[in-house]
């Protein structure tokens, strides 16, 4: 089960860059000088922007390095988060944030990795392609862009990575497009497939990957937001720790009710894409919402994301 912590850690904005006219690149360091604890390739953080408002984003510096560095798109059509980070986070400004947390690590028999990053989401996949090279592993980074001019971290990664840097941008032709079954069938037997970006980026490469002949254990993907279906009928949930029990509406998660009810989630994402409200199912059959939980994790039934997910039976006893 994923716990969550509520620890937070004070750091300081050393510096900002707005990278692209729509991606800010933040470096954040302790505010007391300490040293942060560290991180592997894949981590994220939480950063609390405000009260209830409260997102995820990726560490995208080389592990190890003694800051966290993020990129944080400015998207309008996001529930607040960025644009609060593009409004508000000027260098010098102190903020909150969790301790990192890797919900997407790197697998270490991995033959191959195929990097895939789309937009804002090559920020993970650039923590890994530094740690797969420190590693002397086998990779590849493949970078989708709307353009060039769209495109941050370009120099960086051209620098760094070279020839395994491949580039796909939407307006520079169709010889250039990324065409993820050729990739994946291509690769080396016992290659893994690592993706992130936008949700309907992604779920192209994921079912690429599947219909490419990739073992599920070897497709691994973050989600940062989703559109996520909440509705269904009503049910019922009983809180084991607490000893409440709910009646789930048809417009209302579990989450929801179980807070009317005076019962603490953990909450962060309420998309189904963090894990914090991870918990374990006693009885009952969930309907899995979610974008967190692998295919394997989600077919045991033994944990959900009361965030957003649902039920298959009239009844829920959850360890909460
Ligand atoms: S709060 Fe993020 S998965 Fe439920």
């Amino acid at each position: 089960m994923t716990m969550h912590t509520t620890d937070t850690i004070k750091v300081r904005l050393n510096r900002r860059e707005n990278a692209t006219d729509d991606v800010a690149v933040l470096e954040l360091a302790a505010a007391d000088g300490a040293a942060l604890p560290a991180f592997e390739a894949g981590a994220h953080i939480d950063l609390m922007l405000a009260p209830g408002l409260i997102r995820q984003y990726s560490l995208s510096n080389a592990p190890g390095e003694a800051v966290y560095r993020l990129g944080i798109l400015n998207d309008p059509n996001s529930r607040g988060g960025s644009v609060h980070v593009h409004a508000n986070l000027e260098e010098g400004c102190e903020i909150e944030i969790s301790a990192p947390r890797n919900h997407f690590p790197l697998s270490p028999d991995a033959a191959h990795s195929l990097l895939i990053g789309g937009g804002i989401g090559i920020t993970p996949m650039i923590a890994m392609a530094y740690a797969l090279r420190a590693s002397g592993a086998s990779f590849e980074l493949h970078y989708c862009s709307r353009s060039e001019s769209k495109a941050a971290f370009l120099a960086e990664l051209a620098r760094e990575f070279g020839d395994r840097l491949v580039l796909h941008f939407d307006d520079a032709g169709d010889a250039q497009r990324l065409d993820p079954v050729a990739l994946c069938k291509g690769s080396v037997a016992g290659s893994h497939l690592y993706v992130c970006g936008p949700g309907g980026f992604m779920d192209w490469v994921i079912g690429s990957g599947r219909e490419a002949g990739l073992p599920e254990p070897q497709i691994h993907f973050e989600y940062f937001s989703a559109e996520v279906d909440t509705a269904g009928e009503a049910f019922e949930v009983v809180a084991a720790q607490s000893g409440v029990t709910v009646q789930v509406g048809g417009g209302q998660t579990i989450a929801q009710a179980l807070k009317a009810a005076g019962v603490k989630v953990e909450l962060s994402c309420e998309q189904g894409v963090c894990g914090s409200c991870i918990c374990d199912v006693l009885e009952g059959v969930p309907d899995h919402r979610d974008h967190f939980l692998s295919e394997e994790e989600k077919d045991d039934n033994d944990q959900m994301a009361p965030c957003c997910s649902r039920a298959k039976t009239e009844r829920l006893v959850l360890d909460i």
